[in-house]
């Protein structure tokens, strides 16, 4: 029996490029899976829907000292007040291993989302995703579904 098709969002931020990318990369690893996202600019993303989404991805990039990205200073914020311990997560990032905290925004956003939704895998991409990191990308994808699945059952045996 295969999944359904449920409710995933991948919410990247960007500037240069590299986390569409990433984005759009994980995206495609889901698709091989039968699943098809719906990617939002996180400008585009409507934040007072969140609960909705069986799963969400977040792709972003790091600033500063190992900062999150302003533009996803909203979405960490709906995770913390909103009824979202149930949604499946998953944060993804590019960054520079020349900073000294390399991907720190997916370091943050992991400790939140940890507490505050139900949070599956991480992944942290040296800058463009090579060719090399598409094994990566499709584990990613995959620990989120087999997560999706668990809980699912789960619930069927609480019912
Ligand atoms: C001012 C500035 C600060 C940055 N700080 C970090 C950092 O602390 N850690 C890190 O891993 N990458 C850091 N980066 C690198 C970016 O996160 C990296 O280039 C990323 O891939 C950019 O994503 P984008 O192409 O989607 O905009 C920094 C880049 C800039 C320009």
């Amino acid at each position: 029996m295969g999944l359904m098709n449920y409710n995933i969002a991948i919410i990247y931020t960007s500037v240069t490029g590299n986390t569409k990318d990433l984005a759009e990369h994980l995206c495609s690893c889901f698709e091989e899976n039968g699943q098809f996202p719906i990617l939002y600019d996180i400008s585009k993303f409507p934040f007072s829907e969140i609960e909705r989404f069986h799963v969400v991805i977040i792709a972003t990039y790091t600033w500063g000292n190992g900062d999150i990205p302003a533009s996803m200073q909203p979405l960490y914020d709906a995770f913390e007040q909103q009824n979202t311990k149930s949604i499946i997560t998953g944060v993804a990032g590019t960054g520079d291993s020349f900073y000294p905290s390399f991907c720190g925004a997916v370091d943050a956003f992991r400790d939140m989302l940890y507490v505050k939704s139900t949070l599956a895998a991480t992944l942290k991409i040296e800058l463009a995703p090579q060719e090399s990191d598409i094994p990566r990308c499709r584990l990613f994808a995959k620990s989120i579904l087999k997560r999706l699945e668990k809980e699912l059952f789960q619930k069927q045996l609480e019912s």
